[in-house]
């Protein structure tokens, strides 16, 4: 319980620390933090943006970036002719965005954690640059929380802090829980996750080094299996009436660091 107490600190501690209009603008640009950062950042959105060329991929998919921030991934979607939803538990970061592209997008004030849509709604999932502040077990619940509102067969797109690179592993040890944090898994322990969630990794993006066992990031491209529901409860799900998308103020959370960081915002 102290544990889960802890862990739900800091998720509000890593909101919290995002929750400013330079964080929202760096992520917007992709300039965020040192050059290393925006170089990983550039390699992230470029292979993103590749994906999207897939003939596979249609305009008409649903798509859904958690993390959104200033609203990099929600432009370039647009760009590419999707209508997508963001969400962020900075309001900061969700006005910006609205600001610039509330006309061909929506955006819902929401924590990964408790995620307000309706069951089996969305083609793709985004999730980058997130996953890495989250404990195993809340990493778990927003993998849950995925599974819910992807479509069987639906594509997540999500990256990995690669443990078996020493370099990083090193550094994100000496760097965890100083300001917020940052935790390192195994690309193996990561593809287990996944597939414990009912996804399957159909392809791996090294970022930095050609060997994905050992790259220090890996953006991973995953299907959705069809039977394989993790939650089966429908707790507090709010949904907006026309687009069958809920998005608006955090309708229907109940978790605890999801109210605050959505009061915070006001
Ligand atoms: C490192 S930025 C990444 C932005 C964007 N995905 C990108 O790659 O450029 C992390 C974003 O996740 C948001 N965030 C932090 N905790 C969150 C949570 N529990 N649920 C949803 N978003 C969260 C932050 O507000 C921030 O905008």
């Amino acid at each position: 319980m102290e544990n889960q107490s802890n862990s739900i600190d800091a998720i509000k501690r890593n909101a919290d620390r995002y929750d400013n209009i330079e964080s929202a603008k760096r992520f917007l640009e992709g300039i965020a933090g040192t050059s290393h950062r925006a170089a990983r950042h550039k390699k992230e959105y470029d292979a993103v943006s590749q994906f999207l060329q897939h003939p596979y991929v249609s305009t008409n998919n649903a798509v859904l970036d958690i993390g959104c921030s200033g609203g990099r991934y929600i432009q370039l979607f647009i760009t590419n002719g999707f209508r997508p939803c963001g969400v962020d538990t900075s309001m900061t970061a969700l006005r910006y965005a609205n600001s610039l592209f509330g006309q061909s997008a929506v955006f819902s004030n929401a924590s990964a954690t408790h995620l307000p849509f309706k069951e089996d709604v969305f083609d793709i999932v985004l999730c980058v640059e997130l996953l890495h502040h989250f404990d195993d077990c809340y990493l778990e619940k927003i993998l849950g929380e995925i599974s819910y509102l992807i479509k069987p067969g639906g594509t997540l797109i999500c990256d990995v802090r690669n443990s078996l690179n020493p370099v990083l592993w090193h550094s994100y040890r000496k760097r965890d829980g100083r300001h917020f944090t940052l935790k390192t898994r195994s690309i193996f322990k990561m593809i287990k996750i996944l597939k414990k969630c009912g996804f399957e990794v159909l392809y791996r993006k090294s970022l930095f080094f050609p060997i994905s066992i050992f790259a220090p990031y890996v953006i991973l491209f995953c299907k959705y299996g069809p039977d394989r529901k993790v939650l089966d409860t429908d707790v507090g799900r709010a949904v907006e009436e026309d687009s069958g998308i809920a998005c608006g103020e955090s309708q229907g959370a109940t978790a605890e660091e999801f109210s605050m960081s959505s009061v915070k915002g006001h």
